[in-house]
């Protein structure tokens, strides 16, 4: 089943992962906020009514073992990170309608409510567990606060998930090996009471769900391996002080005031991942309570049939977005999330970026540093798919700010402009109409960016303005209306009215990733009101007749800026590496960075010679009907031909791929997927599977070894 295209006429809701509200923000952490932040817009663009929402994440051990290191109490740590992020986001044009975090009121009643619904419908049950216990420190030992071996995967893991292997959320008492995180010293198990929610009974569910979900393809596939497999039940309750109680059937409290237990054992709060997500629809509500329900109903999009909800989310937490929270809503009657886009990582030329080595770009020191928040967002949205990982390096970034947005986008609008205020003053003869040529360009532009929205692709939504802008520049280079303006006054007049449209509909449709500058470049077309109201139509609507002079919408970064920053952020490593190597020589557990590890077994030349690898040219590619991912292509391998099927259907554009120099593994055994033999592998590396090719002049048929 899909969904109909956007824009439907139910609301939309687009939530961004929280953050938790434990330490200082890097613009690893914006790609996430931004790439939520222009779909909002984009979806807002189409005439999507769409609220924009999230929260800090107040609870659960990331937030405790920070506040302990840092010596006060979680409540006043957390919320002094959570005015921080409050007062950071809307400095990179990341406008939430609403920001809450999970502690406040609304969260915690209907987090409350959420918990009791799924008791009532008779989801959650007790059950005795063994978890881990410091006797030293006489503590439980949850999640963050002990580390050790995955079962799945064999890597180091923290408490409650592997971040440095598999990615598995693991459940308490699951880790092999535990060690105190506070002491170092190796845990003991104990047993405890706990609460479990059924999620195995869902299992029915999810498989449909996970079918209708759209979104990134990561996000759609990953999750089915867990569906199908052996669903787990989910231990819902931690033995800590900080977070949301269990309800136990009185009010609804958070932990700070909770009466004193009499018997001196302490009560349980829920798992931080349970209020988390809750927050999503909290922080909708309170969206409603602030502008009406007329203006947005939360119950509209939450409740019933449900709106249009859309998760941005980075990709290590794609479990809890296909897996827990669905079927928490499910079980307590909420309506189910339409798409989940969960983005790749970010790396800082080419390594993690690693809060505890400082090796980061901070989000307030890319502001100190004047540049404007467009120039980052740019990068972050469309620098690879959303999915994709990403590096981010000065160098790049100064390219693409100087060539795409400097020599693209300003340098177009600022030649268009001035031309048409120094002959003109402004558009000649705006409601003369502008030529079909371009009439049909911008349309095209509009289709393209409506389906980059659908297609869940901030990349290609920013793309389409872009590519719109470089027109303009091949068409006013085409045209020289300088040399017009005498011989032939009319034609001018039309070849200006044409760019300053243009001009108009790339503020229109760039403004999602660029708001500010978009901002500018919309009054310098006399657009009314805000670029951010104008919806796509408004790109074809007559720009103003009179135009002041206008000024360059980017700047140029001059290379002395990208040595000065280097030797800056190298500088700050070195010395915080002086100060807190961990020795491991490693990058720390908070690194973004999600490589696997290097296989352990190592396996012999004979059995490496034993792989038919060989260069392959591919003659066609089809996607294969009825199947969302893959892809029938044909392959010249030099001494025959081959049918190989692919999972690239949705990663590439296969009209393109004929021509295309692949690497086949040719000895692979035959499989049938879909009913199509596929005979053979094309090698492609990373989740985009981005295709392996030659540099050189190998010709199909040469071995590769
Ligand atoms: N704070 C979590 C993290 O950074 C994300 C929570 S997202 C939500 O991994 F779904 F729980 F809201
Ligand atoms: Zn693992």
């Amino acid at each position: 089943m899909s969904h109909e295209e956007f824009p439907t006429d139910r609301p939309a809701v687009v939530t961004c992962g929280l953050p938790y509200a434990n330490g200082d923000l890097h613009i690893g952490h914006l790609r996430t906020y931004v790439g939520g932040d222009v779909y909002a817009r984009a979806l807002r663009k189409l005439g999507q009514e769409t609220a924009f929402v999230s929260g800090s994440d107040m609870h659960g051990t990331p937030v405790a073992v920070n506040a302990e290191e840092a010596g006060v109490s979680p409540e006043s740590f957390a919320l002094d990170w959570h005015e921080t992020y409050e007062e950071t986001f809307p400095k990179f044009r990341v406008d939430f309608d609403n920001y809450g975090h999970t502690h406040d009121e609304t969260n915690v009643e209907l987090t409350t409510q959420i918990v009791r619904a799924l008791a009532e419908n008779d989801h959650l049950y007790e059950k005795e567990i063994m978890v881990a216990y410091d006797p030293a420190e006489d503590q439980s030992l949850p999640d963050r606060y002990v580390e050790g071996t995955c079962p799945y995967c064999g890597e180091r893991a923290r408490g409650d998930e592997c971040d440095e292997g598999c990615g598995r959320h693991l459940e308490p008492g699951e880790i092999e090996d535990p060690r105190s995180t506070i002491t170092g010293n190796p845990a003991e198990y104990r047993e405890q009471t706990h609460e479990f929610f059924r999620v195995s009974a869902f299992q029915e569910y999810l498989g449909e769900f996970i079918d209708r979900l759209e979104g990134t393809p990561n996000a759609r596939n990953q999750p089915r391996e867990w569906i199908e497999g052996e669903l787990r039940d989910w231990c819902i309750t931690r033995d800590m002080d900080w977070g949301i109680d269990y309800p136990d059937g009185e009010e609804p409290r958070s932990s700070e005031n909770r009466p004193e237990d009499g018997d001196g054992e302490s009560d349980l709060v829920l798992y931080v991942w349970v209020d988390a997500p809750i927050e999503y629809v909290s922080s909708t509500k309170q969206y409603t309570e602030r502008v009406g329900a007329d203006v947005f109903d939360w119950e509209e999009a939450w409740k019933g049939e449900g709106g249009e909800i859309v998760h941005v989310i980075g990709r290590d937490i794609i479990q809890h977005h296909t897996v827990f929270w669905p079927a928490m809503l499910y079980g307590a009657d909420y309506a189910e999330p339409r798409a989940v886009m969960a983005s790749g990582f970010i790396t800082l030329n080419g390594q993690g970026f690693s809060t505890s080595r400082n090796r980061a770009v901070w989000a307030d020191e890319y502001l100190d540093e004047g540049f404007d928040p467009d120039l980052v967002r740019y990068y972050l949205a469309t620098n690879g798919g959303f999915q994709q990982d990403v590096d981010f390096s000065w160098e790049r970034f100064r390219e693409r700010v100087n060539n795409e947005l400097v020599g693209t986008v300003g340098n177009f609008a600022y030649r268009a402009l001035l031309f048409a205020h120094r002959e003109f003053g402004g558009t000649p003869d705006p409601e003369a109409g502008i030529s079909e040529e371009v009439r049909e360009r911008i349309e095209a532009a509009i289709d393209e960016f409506r389906a980059a929205v659908n297609d869940y692709s901030v990349r290609k939504a920013g793309d389409a303005a872009v590519s719109l802008a470089a027109f303009g520049n091949e068409y006013i280079q085409r045209n020289e209306p300088w040399n017009l303006v005498d011989e032939d006054p009319d034609r001018a007049a039309q070849v200006i009215r044409d760019c300053v449209q243009v001009a108009k509909a790339v503020s229109v449709l760039f403004a999602p990733v660029a708001p500010g500058s978009c901002e500018r470049l919309w009054s310098q077309v006399g657009g009314e009101g805000s670029v951010t109201d104008a919806e796509v139509g408004a790109a074809l609507e007559p720009p103003a007749a009179d135009l002041d002079e206008p000024t360059e919408l980017y700047e140029k970064i001059p290379e002395e800026r990208v040595e000065e920053l280097n030797a800056k952020l190298a500088e700050r490593v070195e010395a915080a590496d002086g100060e807190s190597d961990d020795g491991d020589g490693a990058p720390d557990s908070d690194s973004d960075s999600d490589l696997d590890p290097v296989i352990d077994d190592r396996i012999d030349f004979d059995t490496f010679e034993s792989l038919d690898i060989r260069v392959g040219e591919i003659i066609e590619a089809e996607g294969i009907e009825g199947a969302d991912d893959l892809a029938r292509l044909v392959v010249d391998i030099g001494v025959e031909e081959r049918q190989i099927v692919a999972g690239i259907k949705r990663l590439h554009d296969l009209d393109s791929l004929p021509g295309t120099r692949v690497i086949v593994l040719a000895n692979l055994e035959r499989a049938e997927l879909f009913g199509v033999e596929s005979d053979g592998m094309i090698l492609a590396a990373g989740e985009e599977a981005d295709l392996l090719t030659t540099v050189g002049d190998a010709v199909p048929g040469e071995r590769v070894r």
